[in-house]
């Protein structure tokens, strides 16, 4: 049969105490409805859409390049009115899939056995067992366990308050006997909305059959009302996407002390220490290791390259066996050849940097572009603006660098230069040459320094 699926996303989240909607809330590094989103999709169903309502522009601009539908609820009166608005652009053969935009772990497995169970007419609920089932709807069985209702929390006797099975509110229902459900709906209940939920004994009544799935890892279904439970899942996600990278090849110190926020491709034999936060898209080649702490967006690093801790790279292309760091800060736009070695407080920006190069100690290297095997000393610094532009510095092969140099850019320096240490050039070196630009020594015999007694 054919499938629609329909994301409820217009609630407020009161309980977030945020200017931002619920939905836009981040895990692991984007939208709480962009997961749901991403699993709805790899369903393949015939549309999807996505009931908004609470910061509706901010919602909508966010997803601006997907292809999905938009009802808007302009007053969130419940679920099952959330849903009701939807209606009217969903054919009457198809099934629906309803998913929550707050309920974001949920897998595409779990959701394809959901859609095994629907038969054509009935309604496939997803339930899950929680040990502690507070704050959820709870299902109702009669005697032969057949489904019969669902109570939400806020209007439960205790009695039923102690059932342990609750709705997680994904369900499939038939597009064309909802419409007649949803009319029958009352909000005459404790929070005087419209529930969804009570569809389920109006159809029992009429005798449609209501067919339960319980879910096997109750962690996919944990709705996210508050930032206790955000924090929840995002260490539900941070653990899954662990366990993705250890399968993939890399070695974690610790599991639990990994964050990506974007995607991480890891070689084989890849270690990752603790602390380390990846985000955007990453690449790690074959046996490369990342030291404690180190933040890494949007790179690639070859084979064998090694990150100390405490490096925060981003926007990086680095080739085979690079060593980075400590406390190495690269930015976007610098790209590496193989075997470069940049050490301690370095820090580069848009720059190349050729085969076997070196800068050790506390640099800044800026548009600059350098040779092979050039050896750039400790605290030179690439004086690449002048207050209105940036100017570029092109530094050759094998040169040498003295410590403390400034270069004012724009700047050639040819191969095989040498450079005096603390000088400041500002005029192009020529190859094989010396340059050494710095006020002579004097020295001044006899000099007595000042003391207090002599005064
Ligand atoms: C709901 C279910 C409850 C279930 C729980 C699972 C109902 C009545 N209750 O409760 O049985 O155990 O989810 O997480 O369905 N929404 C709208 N428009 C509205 C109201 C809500 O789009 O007018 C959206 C919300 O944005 C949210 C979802 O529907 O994504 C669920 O709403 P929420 O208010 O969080 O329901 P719960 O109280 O969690
Ligand atoms: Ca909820």
């Amino acid at each position: 049969m054919a499938l629609t699926t329909v994301i409820l996303a217009a609630g407020q989240g009161k309980r977030m105490n945020s200017d931002l909607p619920k939905v836009l809330q981040p895990l692991g590094g984007r939208s709480i409805l962009s997961h749901v989103l991403a699993t709805a999709s790899a369903l393949g169903s015939q549309s999807i859409n996505i009931v908004y309502g609470h910061g509706g522009d901010l919602v909508r601009k966010e997803f601006e390049s997907s292809t999905v539908d938009w009802t808007f609820q302009a007053e969130q009166l419940g679920t099952g009115h959330a849903l009701k608005q939807a209606l009217p652009n969903i054919s009457k053969d198809h099934q629906i899939l309803i998913l929550f935009g707050d309920v974001p772990l949920i897998t595409e497995g779990s959701l394809k056995k959901l859609l095994k169970v629907a038969i054509k007419g009935g309604i496939a609920l997803l339930t899950a067992e929680l040990s502690n089932p507070e704050g959820y709807g709870r299902v109702l069985r009669n005697d032969t366990n057949e489904i019969i209702e669902i109570v939400e929390e806020k209007d439960a006797t205790s009695d039923q308050k102690q059932i342990k099975e609750i709705n997680t509110g994904l369900m499939v229902v038939p597009a064309e006997a909802i419409h007649g459900w949803i009319k029958k709906l009352s909000a005459n209940n404790q929070q005087g909305e419209f529930y969804l939920t009570d569809i389920i004994s109006i159809a029992v009544a009429e005798g449609v059959p209501v067919l339960g799935e319980i879910i096997e890892n109750a962690e996919e279904i944990i709705g996210i009302n508050d930032r206790v439970q955000l924090a929840q899942a995002e260490r539900i996600l941070q653990r899954r996407q662990a366990q993705e990278v250890m399968i993939q090849g890399a070695t974690l110190a610790d599991p639990g002390r990994f964050d990506l926020r974007g995607s991480l491709k890891v070689g084989r034999d890849v270690f990752i220490d603790i602390g380390a936060v990846f985000l955007g898209d990453v690449e790690l080649g074959n046996r490369v290791c990342i030291g404690p702490n180190a933040i890494i967006s949007d790179s690639i690093l070859g084979d064998d390259c090694i990150v100390r801790e405490h490096c925060v790279i981003e926007g990086v292309k680095a080739g085979t066996e690079c060593k980075i760091g400590p406390y190495a800060r690269l930015r976007p736009g610098t790209e590496f050849d193989k075997q470069v070695k940049v050490g301690n407080f370095v820090e580069v920006k848009a720059s190349t940097v050729g085969v076997g190069s070196k800068m050790n100690h506390l640099s800044y290297l800026g548009d600059t572009h350098i040779g092979e095997n050039t050896n750039i000393g400790a605290g030179t610094i690439t004086c690449n603006y002048d207050g209105a532009l940036k100017h570029q510095t092109v530094i050759g092969n094998k040169v040498f660098v003295g410590s403390g140099a400034m270069l004012v850019a724009p700047l050639e320096i040819a191969d095989g230069a040498t450079i005096g240490a603390g000088s400041t050039i500002t005029k192009n070196i020529p190859e094989k040459t010396l340059a050494v630009a710095r006020s002579p020594q004097s020295i001044v015999k006899g000099w007595k320094r000042p003391s207090k007694s002599s005064r």
